[in-house]
């Protein structure tokens, strides 16, 4: 790893690694996703993607009793789910593993149920779907939250921000059709609440960030980082009746 990536990874790990979540969401909404499910088989093998530092990867322990792997690229997000599982007594049915979400290691139709909150974008919905689909037993489930357009015709100050961080980001119709031309039946979905943004994510991240502003005075690259968690805190104030995470729950056929 070069100096610059693993400083930048460190600095990632300081500004999310201690926030509840790395990601919009919250407990009440992993909670009503997983209560959409159909039956499942009585110890499903679950694998989590993007997990972050695995709020929902222990909540969804504690919802069924099957086997869960947790995936991440980081380090210091997997160091992290690794000492939950430890506290929450699960290590006997939660592992963490560290890949490329682009590059899953799995034997295809290994999983009942893939889960992924706010990850999964990361590959592009529509690759993300596909590669989960071959990785679902027949009859499996893949629940994802996904950031979508609510309304058409946003202002334009908020195109010019999302054309930076998510330019494929689509409408929530496109994502339903999307999912259904990815050999999908879609059980439901729905919108995650505004304070599933703030509770767990944003508020704390406003927290830290003067520390953090201090502790990183002499790093420009720091600050800049800082200043975009600003900018999209300010933007999701400003314009979250626009677009938000919708909960996709979908069963392979
Ligand atoms: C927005 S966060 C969501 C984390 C967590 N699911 C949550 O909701 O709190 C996205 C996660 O994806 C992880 N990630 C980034 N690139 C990845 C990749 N190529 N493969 C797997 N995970 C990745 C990040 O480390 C981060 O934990």
């Amino acid at each position: 790893m070069s100096e610059m990536t693993a400083g930048i990874e460190a600095l990632m790990a300081d500004l999310y690694g201690p926030l509840p979540r790395q990601g919009p969401g919250n407990t009440a909404s992993t909670r009503k996703a997983f209560s959409m499910l159909g039956p499942l088989p009585e110890r499903p093998t679950v694998l989590d993607i993007g997990c972050g530092t695995g709020a929902q990867t222990i909540e969804l322990a504690k919802l069924m009793p099957g086997h869960i792997i947790a995936l991440d690229v980081f380090d210091w997000a997997l160091d992290r789910v690794s000492e939950k599982v430890v506290q929450a007594g699960l290590v006997v049915r939660v592992r963490t593993t560290k890949q490329s979400m682009d590059a899953m290691d799995f034997r295809e139709e290994t999983f009942d149920l893939i889960w992924s909150e706010g990850a999964l974008y990361i590959m592009g919905f529509e690759n993300a779907l596909r590669a989960c689909r071959r990785l679902l037993k027949p009859g499996g489930y893949l629940v994802a939250s996904e950031a979508s357009w609510v309304r058409a015709d946003p202002p334009q100050e908020l195109r010019d921000f999302w054309a930076q961080g998510y330019p494929d980001m689509k409408s929530v119709e496109d994502n339903v059709e999307l999912i259904r031309d990815c050999g999908f039946e879609l059980v439901g979905h729905f919108h995650l609440p505004d304070r599933a943004w703030w509770d767990d994510y944003y508020a704390p991240m406003l927290k830290r960030l003067p520390g953090l502003r201090e502790k990183y005075a002499d790093s420009p690259d720091a600050l800049a980082m800082f200043d975009e968690c600003d900018t999209e805190m300010a933007i999701h104030k400003k314009y979250a009746k626009w677009y938000g995470y919708e909960f996709f729950v979908c069963g392979a056929e």
